[in-house]
C-alpha cells in the first residue's frame, strides 16, 4: 500500500503542535541549573530529549518501518526506504534565555530524497508545512517566497558562526557586503525557523555554515514547495548533509548565491 503523504503530515503538524505545547508549558517552569553543555556553546536539557522521546514514540506508531536520524540520538533505528529526520527544539539558546524563537522540526527522507517537511515554531503557534507534490501551508493557509527580483530589495537571514571558526573572515567579509547592499540581516537563532520564513516570504533569502541534516531537512523542503530555490554555497544540491546552505526566493537567488561565491570561493 502507498503511503498517504497528506495525511501523514497533517498527523506530523498535529503531534508537532502537541509536543510544542509541552515545550511552552516548560519554558514557563525553565532553571538554567537544567542545562547540559554538548560542546563549545552547544547546549541541551531534559526539554529537548523529552520532547524528542515523544517525537519518536509517536512516529514509531505512525510509520513502523521508519529509522531515524535524530539530533538527541533516542533511537538508531535505520530504515531501509524511510527515515525520519529531526531536531526536537531548534533554537535552544533561544529556549534556554527565554527568548521567543524555537521550533519543532520534522523531515520524512524516502531514500535521499525529502517528501514531507513540519516546521512548527512554538511561540507564535505557526505551522509550515508541505509533501511530496503539495504546495506549501502556513497553518492551512498557502503561502509562496517572496517575489523580490533585487538583492537591494531584500531582507536576509543568517546564523552566525559560534564554534566552527575557520571561515569566520570570509563570512565577515559577506555580511559586511549584505549589509551594504541589502536592506539588512536577522539573526532569530533557530536554522528551521528562518527556513520557514523564507518560504512565506518574510525574508527574501538565508545562508548559513555549519548546519546538521535536522536543523534543514524540513524548512529547505518547504522553501522548495513554495516555489524557493535552495542550494550549498557551490550551486550544488549537497545542501542537507554538506554543512552549507543558501535558499531564497528563485527571483533574486541568482544574484544571491552569486555575492556567497564571491567569499565563500
Ligand atoms: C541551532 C539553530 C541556530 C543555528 C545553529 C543550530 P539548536 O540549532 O538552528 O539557528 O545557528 O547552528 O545548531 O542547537 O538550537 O537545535
Ligand atoms: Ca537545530
Ligand atoms: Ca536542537
Amino acid at each position: 500500500m502507498s503511503l498517504n503523504l497528506q495525511t501523514l503530515c497533517q498527523e506530523v503538524c498535529t503531534l508537532s503542535k502537541q509536543v510544542g505545547g509541552f515545550i511552552k508549558t516548560e519554558r514557563k517552569k525553565f532553571h538554567l541549573k537544567s542545562v547540559e553543555v554538548k560542546g563549545k556553546n552547544d547546549f541541551v536539557s531534559y526539554v529537548d530529549k523529552t520532547s524528542e522521546q515523544k517525537i519518536v514514540q509517536q512516529l514509531e506508531i505512525l510509520l513502523p518501518e521508519a529509522g531515524f536520524i535524530a539530533e538527541e540520538a533516542t533511537s538508531n533505528k535505520k530504515g531501509e526506504v524511510y527515515n525520519w529526520i529531526i531536531d526536537p527544539l531548534d533554537g535552544t539558546t533561544n529556549f534556554i534565555h527565554g527568548v521567543p524563537c524555537f521550533a519543532i522540526s520534522i523531515a520524512l527522507m524516502r531514500n535521499d530524497e525529502i517528501v514531507l517537511g513540519v516546521v512548527y515554531e512554538i511561540n507564535f503557534e505557526e505551522c509550515f508545512y508541505a509533501y511530496e507534490g503539495s504546495k506549501a501551508y502556513l497553518n492551512g493557509k498557502e503561502i509562496s517566497v517572496s517575489k523580490a527580483d533585487r538583492l537591494k530589495d531584500s531582507l536576509l537571514v543568517t546564523g552566525f558562526p559560534y564554534y566552527d571558526y575557520d571561515r569566520l573572515n570570509e563570512y565577515m567579509e559577506l555580511f559586511k557586503y549584505f549589509m551594504q547592499h541589502t536592506h539588512g540581516l536577522r539573526r532569530l537563532g533557530s536554522a528551521a525557523t528562518d527556513l520557514a520564513y523564507v518560504a512565506c516570504g518574510r525574508f527574501e533569502g538565508f545562508y548559513e555554515y555549519s548546519l546538521q541534516p535536522w536543523d534543514v531537512a524540513a524548512g529547505a523542503f518547504i522553501v522548495k514547495q513554495a516555489g524557493g530555490k535552495i542550494t550549498d554555497f557551490k550551486g550544488e544540491e549537497n545542501y542537507i548533509f554538506g554543512k552549507e546552505i543558501v535558499a531564497g526566493n528563485t527571483n533574486m537567488f541568482p544574484e544571491f548565491l552569486d555575492a556567497v561565491k564571491l567569499f565563500f570561493k
